[in-house]
This record gives structure tokens, C-alpha cells and sequence, in this order.
């Protein structure tokens, strides 16, 4: 059944939510404040880079089933259920979450909710805020206890967004006990298709339906810092962590993914969301249950740090005006996002080091010269690495995992290579006469 949807903050999340929902078969308007964004997404135009979002964007701005307003009232006019999807950014000068967005959204929504509605938040929030902006909304909507909010957190991962919202590995859904209206049947109308799947449920209260979202990305913040730990490690002893990730990952109860040893962890969520945990943590007097994230943090920013260093001892204790070559800028592959990038972070250190760096990205340059304006951008990875003393390989694009280690051999001045992801064919490289490192290995 159709189902009249908003989706409120049309970024990463709330712009693939609501393609999603309209090739879901539902009625969808996006709703944001800023115009520009509001504008090409009305053209059918993505302004980020999400594998697969453009076509079904346009899909269903074409099929009439998806459009995009900066107005709210055309919003509460339309939709019967509101999906809240705006950022939670960091605070600036705090670990906390800026729920100046999430706030916003409700203030000026719930006063125009004149008929039954429901909203549910998509936002990653520290604990307590859905019981607080549940109260709000019946306080500001005239319609009272018929405006309902439920919590309803997201897991889509960028590079896969797409297909992480069509088909999820679960659903949550948090909704007041107390109070439990309408919100767990329209949810399930909504998600009618992913359910039929038997895509499994968690239907619970609203601040274990906020917590789950936090400790999902605490989890896998821990597991990567887990590996990065055990990496240093093996430097130390001349192990390897690669070997040593595939032996312990054969235990189904550890598990393979997320333990891939390198720069460790960036983006807009996982460094975020765990300091954001910690913050509320100490709001809530429990500071010492969540102490050691700090060292999942310390272990994670270690690894930038340890990279700029190899590379000093590579190239003879001197960085000042040798040539460096960043294969990556964006967070990670099939992504043009750079927020908290370890890949830029590399980049920019050396830079600020006196080294001439000359990046390239498939995707994330623009983005990344808008933080580092002063850095060198090249058009391809084979215009980067020329002449360069050094090959950085930052964020593990396909195109550069594929690089043909004697190709790229004639083009460079030394050849030197750090593997910042272990993603390189190592043997392949030593083979072809490169000097290459790297983290936590045998080589390193
Ligand atoms: C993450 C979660 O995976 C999603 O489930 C969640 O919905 C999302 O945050 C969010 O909160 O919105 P995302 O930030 O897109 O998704 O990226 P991940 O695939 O989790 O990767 C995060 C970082 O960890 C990347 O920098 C990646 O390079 C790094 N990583 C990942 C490693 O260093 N090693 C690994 O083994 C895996």
C-alpha cells in the first residue's frame, strides 16, 4: 500500500531515504532549507556521490512519485508520516552532538501538524532525545496526542546506501511504551515490502531504539581500533596482521569484516557518533562505561600519525620538498565524502611538513580542496605519482588497487610505496622491485 511520506534533511541519509521510499512504491516529498540542494535534487540531480542514487533519484522525480520543497507547510500539508534524517554534526569546541537541526525540524514542523501524523526520527541522537521530542510535538501540535513520534535509526553505510535502504539487514523501531499509538502499525505499512522478506524487526522503547544506532557504531569503531592495536603490535614483532585478521576471523564469533588493518576509521559517523557516546555517557554520570572508546579514538588518530612518520623514515628522515603522491582523499572507496578523512589528514600533515603532495581521488577532490585549497590535485593517479620519491595509497579505490606495479614503476622517481589500507597485491610489488610497506606487516 502507498503510504504519503516526508523526508525531512535531504543529505546523505534523508536524500537515498527518500528515493528509497518512492521506489518502495510510496508518495515522497524531501524537504530541506537549503534551496540550492532543493533545486537539483528537483532537477533529478544527486550533489553528492552515491553509486546507483542518481538513476533511481531520477527515476522517480520522472515518475512523479518524488519531488523536493523548502517549504513545511507543503509538507504537513501532504504527508501522513515524517521521516526526521538532518545531521548531528559534532558540537564545535565539544564532543557532544549539535541537535540544533533535529530541533529545528520539530519546531517547525509539529505546529503545522493539524491532522493525525507520524514522525519518526532517522537522526543519530544522543539517548533521551526522542522521549523529550516526543513531548514537544504533542505541546506544539494542534492536533495533540494524534501527532506521534517513534524512533527509527538508520544503517545505511555510504557506498552502499542504495541497497542498504532498499533491502536492510534489520529494522528498529523504538516507540513509547507508555504511549505506543499508532506509530509500530504505520511503520509497518511503510516497511511492508522488507518485512514480507522477513527482514527482522526490533520493535522496543525509544531509548534503547536510540541506543542501538550508537553502540552499532561504537561496535565496529572498536573492532577497526581493535585490529589497528594489534597491528601495532605485530610491528613491533615482525608479525603480520593481515595472516593474523584471517585466522582469527574464521571464528564465527569474531567475524572477518570491519577487521581490516590501515588508516583506521574516518567519515561523518563513526568518529562523531563515539565521541557523542562518551559525552552523553558522562551527561548521564556513566562516564567510566565508555572510557576506553577514548582509546578507540587514541588508537584510530595513532594511525594517521604513525603513516606521516613512516613516511619520514622512507625518505631518509627528510620530508621538507620530497615528492608525495596520496592515492585518496575521500574517507573511503565509492565515496566523495572527505569529513574526517584519515586519507586528507595524511595529506594535509605532510603538506604542512614541507613535502610537495599531490593527491588524487576519483571522486573526493572537490571536496577535499575546499578543506585544503593550498594542496596539489591531480587529474589521475598516473599524473600523481609522477616523479614522486613516495606513493601513498590512502583510501582503497578499485582503480588503485589495480595499478600495474611496472607501469606505475617508469613513472615515478623512487620506487617506494606505503600501503595506508594493506588493499595493494603486496607480492606484486616487491616483485616489480618497490620497496613496500605495509601496516602491521611483514613488510611494514
Ligand atoms: C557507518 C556504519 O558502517 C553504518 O552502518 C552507519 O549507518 C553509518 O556509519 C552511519 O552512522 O550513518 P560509513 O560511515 O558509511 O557507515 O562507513 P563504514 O563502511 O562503516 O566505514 C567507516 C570507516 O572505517 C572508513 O573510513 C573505513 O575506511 C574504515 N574501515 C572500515 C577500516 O578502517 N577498516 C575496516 O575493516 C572497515
Amino acid at each position: 500500500m502507498s503510504e504519503r511520506l516526508s523526508v525531512i534533511g535531504t543529505g546523505y541519509l534523508g536524500a537515498t531515504h527518500a528515493a528509497g521510499m518512492a521506489e518502495l512504491g510510496h508518495e515522497v516529498i524531501g524537504l530541506d532549507i537549503d534551496a540550492e540542494k532543493i533545486e537539483r535534487l528537483s532537477r533529478g540531480e544527486v550533489p553528492f556521490y552515491e553509486p546507483g542514487l542518481p538513476e533511481l533519484l531520477r527515476k522517480h522525480v520522472d515518475s512523479g512519485r518524488l519531488r523536493f520543497t523548502t517549504d513545511v507547510r507543503e509538507v504537513a500539508e501532504f504527508a501522513d508520516v515524517h521521516f526526521i534524517g538532518v545531521g548531528t554534526p559534532q558540537l564545535k569546541g565539544g564532543y557532544g552532538a549539535d541537535m540544533s537541526y533535529v530541533d529545528a525540524a520539530i519546531e517547525s514542523l509539529a505546529p503545522l501538524l493539524t491532522r493525525p501524523a507520524i514522525i519518526l526520527g532517522k537522526s543519530t541522537v544522543p539517548v533521551g532525545t526522542a522521549a523529550r521530542l516526543a513531548e514537544r510535538v504533542r505541546e506544539l501540535a494542534p492536533v495533540g496526542d494524534e501527532a506521534q513520534l517513534g524512533w527509527n535509526p538508520e544503517f545505511l553505510r555510504e557506498g552502499f546506501a542504495v541497497e542498504d535502504t532498499l533491502r536492510p539487514d534489520r529494522l528498529v523501531l523504538g516507540v513509547d511504551p507508555a504511549n505506543p499509538g499508532r506509530i509500530e502499525e504505520v511503520a509497518r505499512r511503510v516497511y511492508a515490502q522488507a518485512l514480507a522478506r522477513e527482514t527482522p524487526i526490533v520493535v522496543t522503547d525509544l531509548a534503547t531504539a536510540e541506543l542501538v544506532k550508537v553502540s552499532a557504531n561504537a561496535f565496529l569503531a572498536t573492532k577497526i581500533s581493535f585490529i589497528n592495536a594489534v597491528a601495532e603490535v605485530c610491528e613491533a614483532t615482525g608479525a603480520d596482521v593481515k595472516d593474523l585478521a584471517d585466522a582469527i576471523g574464521y571464528d564465527e564469533r569474531i567475524g572477518r569484516k570491519f577487521l581490516g588493518a590501515g588508516l583506521g576509521f574516518g567519515g561523518g559517523c563513526l568518529p562523531k557518533d563515539i565521541r557523542a557516546f562518551m559525552a552523553r555517557a558522562g551527561e548521564l554520570g556513566v562516564d567510566e562505561a565508555l572510557t576506553f572508546l577514548r582509546e578507540v579514538d587514541n588508537v584510530n588518530r595513532r594511525r594517521r600519525q604513525h603513516v606521516v612518520q613512516m613516511a619520514e623514515r622512507e625518505l631518509g628522515g627528510k620530508l621538507a620538498d620530497a615528492k608525495i603522491a596520496v592515492l585518496g582523499a575521500a574517507f573511503k572507496p565509492d565515496s566523495d565524502d572527505v569529513r574526517d578523512s584519515p586519507a586528507l589528514d595524511v595529506a594535509g600533515q605532510l603538506h604542512l611538513a614541507g613535502a610537495h603532495v599531490r593527491v588524487h581521488d576519483p571522486e573526493g577532490m572537490a571536496n577535499a580542496a575546499k578543506v585544503w585549497p593550498t594542496l596539489d590535485f591531480a587529474d589521475s593517479p598516473e599524473d600523481a605519482v609522477r616523479d614522486a620519491d613516495l606513493i601513498i595509497v590512502a583510501t582503497e579505490w578499485k582503480q588503485f588497487r589495480a595499478l600495474d606495479p611496472n607501469v606505475v614503476g617508469e613513472l615515478v622517481a623512487h620506487k617506494r610505496i606505503i600501503d595506508g589500507r594493506n588493499c595493494l597485491p603486496a607480492e606484486e610489488w616487491i616483485a616489480a622491485g618497490w620497496d613496500y610497506r605495509g601496516l602491521g606487516r611483514h613488510s611494514a
